[in-house]
């Protein structure tokens, strides 16, 4: 764990010390969230040990520290998938610099298809459980008794309770939903979306779920909010692409912007 120690020391001699309370994982379209953070000390990925560098439009490769809302956070602006290198663990370092630097919770954000006709494009979703379809795991590797992650839960309810408060105080529609992990890059098939949701799913997408694991291995409580941008797969609509996606996830990330400053608001303590 040198090369997070190493991350946390550099991190913390450009900030001088401020500790983050959340961190935060902006998927395609929410890089506009980046400017929220005042004053922000910001770090290339290039500089930290294990981090990614991030090749997908839309994603950044950069760390950023400073409050939002009055809350002092970490945004990691661009996240590697497993798509990318065939390694379920590309976003280990990033997610336990985080816990490392003193964050209590993780939240992630995503674009996502959906499953559910009512919660088309724009919907935003709160992830009440994931379902692993890739085979793989970002602790494959890991030593000691602790890779065993209790995964009940594992997208706290009290957390999830306290996004929909804040939803309703702002007066955004929030779903929630199952979403479940296909590794991507290509989308999935509409037999693979008919099975999907025979599991369970009420969305899909190719990132999120390994990073719930590893904030959980680190002691982090999870939240994780998917932007809907299309419906997924043979259920009508344009046909796939991630440059829809990308269009789509830039108007519904103005509600996750506006969602997340005010979480943040009320953050506790
Ligand atoms: N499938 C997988 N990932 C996605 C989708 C989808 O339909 N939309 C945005 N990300």
């Amino acid at each position: 764990m040198t090369a997070i120690r190493n991350n946390v020391d550099l991190i913390a001699g450009r900030t001088g010390g401020l500790k983050p309370r959340v961190g935060i994982v902006l998927g395609s379209g929410l890089g506009p969230f980046a400017d929220d953070v005042a004053d922000a000390t910001v770090v290339s990925y290039g500089d930290l040990e294990g981090f990614p560098t991030p090749g997908v439009g839309g994603h950044a490769g950069r760390l950023l520290v400073g409050p939002v809302s009055g809350t002092p956070v970490a945004v990691l602006h661009g996240r590697a998938h497993l798509y990318e290198s065939g390694r379920a663990d590309a976003m280990a370092a990033p997610v336990r610099t985080l816990a490392a630097l003193g964050c209590e919770a993780l939240l992630l954000t995503n674009a996502a298809g959906s499953l559910r006709e009512e919660a088309g494009p724009g919907a935003v979703m709160a992830i009440t459980d994931h379902i692993g379809l890739t085979g793989v795991s970002p602790l494959f590797g890991a030593a000691g008794d602790d890779r065993f992650v209790n995964m009940v839960d594992a997208y706290d309810p009290d957390l999830r309770a306290r996004l929909h408060d804040t939803a309703a105080r702002i007066g955004l529609a929030l779903h929630d939903g199952v979403y479940a992990w296909f590794c991507g890059p290509h989308f999935e098939t509409p037999a693979e979306i008919r099975a999907a949701r025979v599991l369970g799913a009420d969305a899909v997408g190719m990132s999120t779920a390994p990073e719930c694991i590893l904030g959980r291995h680190a002691g982090l409580r999870v939240a994780a909010l998917s932007m809907v941008t299309n419906l997924a797969a043979g259920m009508g609509g344009a046909a796939l692409s991630h440059e829809q996606t990308l269009t789509v996830a830039a108007t519904a990330a103005a509600d996750v912007r506006r969602l997340l400053k005010a979480f943040l608001e009320d953050w506790p303590g």
